[in-house]
């Protein structure tokens, strides 16, 4: 495994394994490595000759009072995930290479990018979408595997990828929960023992409401989540909506597969969720 920390050297490295005919998986992660990114190596690890893990806390996609600065910084053991895992390259790239002080390109999926974590997350989409762009190029990827807990930013990706003709392909990867339900995600390590144990609410509120969407109308199943969720101690709900699987629209009683998406604050932490739904056609 090689570890790389300058942009153009990854360039150039990932240029050469294109040229000898190997292609090239991308897993992108702002370190603080868990199972959730693990089963995405390993998915690389099967489908790509070369897999490559960048590691950068991507100031861009952080709002002025969000956790940037406190974002659980792992690195040595985020580097034995890797290794233990059959990594080839890890790249792990200085802020001023990724964004020096001239840069002032930056891409915007209208619509999408302003709507559920959006809305209360300004710019943190267009941080996302121009960093995952110049990771595409910088790693030459043929696959990029992104789970579907942030299932926002897969559909905004995906989007992306399409409107701008990137040959590099999205590879949606399941949801990885802990054994209480609750979807791994760095954050979670903010979460006192009495937080994490409401936090396991979450997904069984989300199970209920994917029986309730069998037999219930839309907004039955919505104002019943709404109200569970309200309930867990020292939540506060940004949203709960059921949008379209396939462009994030507010879904309808004739919309086919829906994804129930839900974000929340347990005390200083903030959590997303979803599950996906699909109507039995009689
Ligand atoms: O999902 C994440 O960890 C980040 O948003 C990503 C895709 C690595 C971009 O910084």
């Amino acid at each position: 495994m090689r570890i790389i920390k300058n942009v153009l050297h990854m360039q150039k490295i990932a240029l050469n394994h294109i040229k000898n005919g190997d292609e090239i998986g991308l897993i992108p992660t702002m370190g603080a490595l868990h199972d959730g990114h693990v089963s995405l190596i390993a998915k690389s690890r099967r489908s790509d000759d070369i897999t490559v893990v960048s590691i950068f806390v991507n100031p861009i996609q952080f709002g002025p009072n969000e956790d940037y600065l406190k974002y659980p910084r792992t690195v040595n053991k985020d580097l034995e995930v890797c290794k233990k895992n059959h990594v080839d390259y890890v790249f792990m790239p200085a802020v001023n290479d990724m964004f020096p002080s001239n840069h002032k390109t930056f891409i915007e999926v209208k619509i999408l990018q302003d709507i559920l974590c959006g809305k209360f997350r300004p710019n943190h989409f267009r941080g996302v979408v121009t960093v995952v762009v110049k990771l595409f190029n910088i790693s030459c990827a043929d696959r990029s595997y992104f789970g579907m807990k942030d299932f926002q930013q897969l559909k905004i990706l995906e989007k992306v990828a399409r409107d701008l003709n990137f040959k590099t392909k999205i590879i949606p990867c399941p949801i990885v929960r802990e054994k209480s339900g609750l979807a791994i995600s760095s954050r979670n390590s903010y979460l006192s023992v009495e937080e994490k144990k409401s936090s396991e609410n979450i997904f069984k509120i989300l199970k209920e409401a994917s029986e309730d969407f069998k037999i219930r109308n839309l907004n039955f199943v919505k104002k019943n989540v709404l109200e569970k969720l309200k309930k867990i101690p020292d939540s506060k709900v940004d949203y709960a909506e059921i949008v379209d699987f396939n462009d994030l629209s507010l879904a309808d009683k004739d919309t086919r597969k829906v994804v129930f998406v839900v974000a929340l604050w347990l005390g200083r932490t903030r959590l997303i969720d979803n599950t996906v739904m699909i109507k039995q056609t009689k």
